[in-house]
């Protein structure tokens, strides 16, 4: 992959202001690093294949995965900082998924209560998503992101060619959240990822940093108006509440659940009346498209069940995102009773 032009985009948030950093390559680092010491968190695969380029500092790192976002990870890494002498002065710098940029900034935020912190997101989810917007956290139990905070990274350094090293898995975890971009926000955007589906999965290099490009811009935007998630921001959980319950019931990967959570999203916003038929038919088409599954053998009250243990439920109602259109989205209350039969429908249409 060559060299492609940089651009910058900006998160303006109560707790800070965030530059997001595209088409930019790794060596760069520097010029963006604050002058003093530097602890850097990352997992052993991303210091495995890329520690050679990290600047120089204090190095910890966790093993890859789901599993270390929790609690005792961040007790160990504070440890070993306060060994280490870190102090309020110190920089700190996530660099992997993530995994690793939500326990990086969740760290950075507690810390001696709170200390400066910037990310170089490994993942296209983490280019495209994880890493842009403050959200931090780490898993308690069996819930996910349940502890957390919001705070604003100083830089986030996205750079396509780390990004050559990802597993086909991984690539299409980052895939379902660009075109969930592109249905709650763009159709422009929407439409380029239809047209240039082949070229883009190629790893055409100008391709592939406008996709990243227009899904930081889409994401910026919506942060921007609304950084703790009390209005519009909750459109970005566009096929999530389907999609966390099926991840835990099938055990699926996330973009796998999240395809087919949008899938049955857009199928009950067609019986909302909401969506045309052939809206949702171009939902599924563009998934497919992306190698993500679009369909699934699942019992609908299993699921139903799964989704309303949601922590979103508010008096007998559950937000739910739906599609006014390919590309654009909002949030609904629907009473329980109607859900259920909504999911019920949906699953039956959509998945057998
Ligand atoms: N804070 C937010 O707003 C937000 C938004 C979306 C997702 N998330 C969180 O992000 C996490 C998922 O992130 P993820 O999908 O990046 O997972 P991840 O961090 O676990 O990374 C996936 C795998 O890819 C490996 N990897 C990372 N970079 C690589 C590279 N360049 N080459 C080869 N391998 C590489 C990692 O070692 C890991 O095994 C979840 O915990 C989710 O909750 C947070």
């Amino acid at each position: 992959m060559g060299p492609t032009a940089m651009n910058e985009f900006v998160v303006r948030g109560q707790t800070g202001v965030s530059r997001i950093l595209t088409g930019i390559t790794f060596e760069k680092l520097p010029e963006y690093l604050p002058k003093g010491n530097v602890v850097i968190i990352s997992d052993t695969r991303v210091a495995g294949l890329y520690g050679s380029r990290f600047p120089e500092g204090l190095l910890l790192t966790v093993k890859p995965g789901e599993k270390s976002k929790n609690l005792q990870t961040v007790s160990r890494l504070s440890a070993k900082m306060m060994e280490a002498g870190v102090d309020r002065s110190w920089f700190l710098l996530g660099i992997g998924g993530g995994v690793v940029t939500d326990l990086a900034g969740f760290v950075a935020a507690t810390y001696m209560r709170g200390i400066s912190c910037g990310f170089v997101p490994t993942t296209l989810l983490a280019q495209v998503d994880a890493a842009i917007g403050g959200k931090n956290g780490v898993n308690l139990k069996r819930y996910k992101n349940m502890i957390g905070t919001i705070k604003q990274p100083c830089f986030v350094l996205c750079d396509p060619l780390v990004l050559n090293t990802l597993a086909a898995e991984e690539w299409k975890n980052g895939w379902a959240e660009v075109i969930k971009h592109g249905l709650i926000a763009d159709s422009n955007y929407l439409d380029m990822l239809h047209r240039e589906g082949n070229r883009i999965r190629t790893g055409d290099p100008e391709l592939l940093t406008r996709v990243i490009e227009g899904s930081v811009r889409i994401k910026t935007d919506i942060v921007n108006r609304d950084e703790s998630e009390t209005g519009i921001r909750s459109v970005l959980n566009f096929g999530h509440t389907a999609g966390h319950a099926l991840e835990k019931m099938l055990r699926i990967p996330h973009g796998m659940a999240v395809s087919l959570g949008m899938v049955l999203a857009a199928g009950i916003s067609r019986f909302l009346g909401l969506i045309r038929e052939e809206d949702a038919g171009y939902v599924t088409e563009l998934l497919q498209d992306y190698g993500l599954p679009v369909r699934k053998k699942i019992n609908a009250g299993e699921l139903f069940r799964a989704m309303v243990t949601d922590k979103k439920k508010k008096d007998n109602h559950l937000k739910f995102i739906v599609l006014e259109k390919p590309g654009r989205a909002k949030p609904v209350e629907i009473p329980l009773p109607k859900l259920g039969e909504l999911v019920n429908g949906a699953v039956k249409e959509c998945f057998v």
